[in-house]
């Protein structure tokens, strides 16, 4: 990565306002952020990827933001780094978020030291060695999909990485076969669909008789609740639950460090937190690698090549700069739980949220040679750094299915193009479309794909 010391926008709003001593935050834009959605023509994505924010105020700004209010923004290399080295004292999750839908035992709504024993008992269920025993039914899951894939026409590939993920998910975390994977591949979806909107739209909790969106939502939470609370029974009454590598099963058996037991509910949620955190994510990074490869034809042949000879350091490569230049998840929140905290030049006030944009920090200059570029090959030989490379977040909170999520990665996309030749493209780049939490392709990541002729070889 080559350092451009010459870019020096970040610290001139600092400058403006004094060095390390000053206490005021930076400027942003002062429109709230209703008006900005109606300036940028109702297209969230627009407001939320941030795009044209580094050249009017640098890397670090404020922004008005629905539920949070007035948010530090930074991208700052070193404050990146620092935030996500902070004391759990000091920053806490953001706040509302993903727990207030997912429910007050998920992850996400966890702070402290209630989320480091949390997290301690799920950690185990994504260690290498329990991963491996996934890599043969994602691989046989990502066949089974694509295998419903017309060749030769043009049609989004989101929805079907979306079934792939899904089945992967609900198989490697809820251990659920026959009616119980059936209902709840009907009702996941649709529950994480409206999930994802309630945490980050400011709408009201009232219920309407389950007519208004949080009452339909909460009569789907009551079905989930229903199935998993069957699926735990059976894990509970199943003799040979030991040998199960699922993270249900594996959670039944969990202790805290006092020797209790997960409850049920607790159980549940962390499940459908691990769901809802992994299958939407996926799919779309897979989409976007879809998009990616076909127009980058030169590149498409030599990943085949490299492949096709057993090597796997070109595939890695090609998935770090999918998730720098498209990252699905564009940014991540602390709120502050101290009186001030000191970040850079700013001192940030009890209460107040920081966001480290994560497609900034990964397009800034000084950090990643020409960033606009997409080039695979600038991760070869080198180890993304971990504070500059961030499509996992970072710190004690980084995301905990990130090595789950990269393999996964890796398998579909070795699968798709051991058995698929696909097809290039001359068309535009894919614009980015904001689906609740996840930023995505704008015509689904559209994919026309051939079967290969030489496939069995493979
Ligand atoms: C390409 C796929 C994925 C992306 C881009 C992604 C991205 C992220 C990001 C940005 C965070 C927030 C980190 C932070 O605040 O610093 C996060 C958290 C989390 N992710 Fe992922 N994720 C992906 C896949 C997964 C998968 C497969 C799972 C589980 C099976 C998962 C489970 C979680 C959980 C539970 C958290 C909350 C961690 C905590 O608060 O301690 N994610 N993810």
């Amino acid at each position: 990565m080559i350092r451009n010391t010459a870019h020096h926008k970040t610290r001139r709003s600092a400058a403006k306002h004094g060095q390390a001593t000053c206490t005021r935050l930076p400027d942003g834009p002062k429109a709230s952020f209703v008006v900005r959605l109606v300036q940028a023509g109702f297209d969230r994505s627009k407001l939320m990827t941030l795009d044209n924010r580094r050249e009017q105020y640098g890397s670090d700004f404020t922004l008005k933001l629905p539920m949070y209010g007035k948010t530090l923004v930074i991208s700052e290399p070193d404050e990146v780094r620092q935030l996500f080295k902070s004391n759990q004292a000091d920053l806490g999750n953001m706040e509302p978020n993903l727990g207030r839908v997912m429910g007050p035992g998920s992850l996400f709504a966890l702070s402290g030291e209630a989320h480091r024993s949390q997290r301690k008992l799920l950690t185990p269920a994504f260690h290498g060695n329990r991963l491996a025993e996934y890599r043969e039914l994602m691989a046989e899951e990502a066949r089974a999909g694509m295998s419903t894939w017309p060749a030769g026409e043009s049609l989004p590939s989101l929805p079907v990485m979306s079934a792939i993920t899904l089945n992967i998910i609900l198989r490697t975390v809820f251990g659920a076969t026959g009616r119980d994977l059936h209902a709840l591949r009907d009702l996941l979806p649709r529950l994480v669909r409206t999930g994802s909107i309630l945490a980050v739209m400011p709408i009201p909790q009232w219920e309407l008789f389950g007519y208004a969106p949080w009452g339909r939502f909460n009569r789907m939470r009551r079905q989930y609740h229903a199935i998993v609370g069957r699926l735990i029974d059976s894990a509970r009454a199943d003799p040979a639950i030991s040998e199960r590598s699922d993270i249900l099963a594996m959670l039944i058996g969990a202790t805290y460090d006092d020797g209790t037991p997960m409850s049920d509910r607790e159980i549940a949620e962390e499940l459908v937190t691990l769901l809802t955190a992994g299958h939407e994510t996926t799919a779309t990074t897979l989409a976007w690698a879809i998009e990616r490869l076909r127009r980058h034809p030169d590149f498409l042949t030599r990943l085949v090549a490299d492949l096709d000879a057993g090597k796997d350091e070109l595939l890695n490569a090609f998935i770090n700069e999918v998730q720098r230049t498209r990252p699905v998840i564009a940014m991540t929140l602390r709120k502050v739980l101290v009186d001030s905290y000191a970040i850079g030049p700013w001192r940030v006030p009890r209460g107040m949220h920081i966001m480290v944009s994560i497609s900034l920090t990964q397009t800034d200059p000084r950090l990643f040679d020409q960033p606009l570029r997409f080039y695979p090959e600038r991760f070869l030989g080198k180890r993304p750094d971990p504070y500059e490379l961030i499509p996992f977040g970072g710190g004690v909170r980084r995301c905990i299915g990130a090595a789950f999520a990269h393999m996964e990665l890796q398998i579909v996309l070795r699968t798709l193009l051991a058995e698929h030749t696909l097809e290039p493209t001359t068309a535009p780049d894919e614009t980015w479309q904001s689906r609740g939490v996840a930023f995505a392709p704008g015509d689904g990541g559209q994919i026309v794909r051939w079967p290969r002729a030489d496939a069995g070889c493979h």
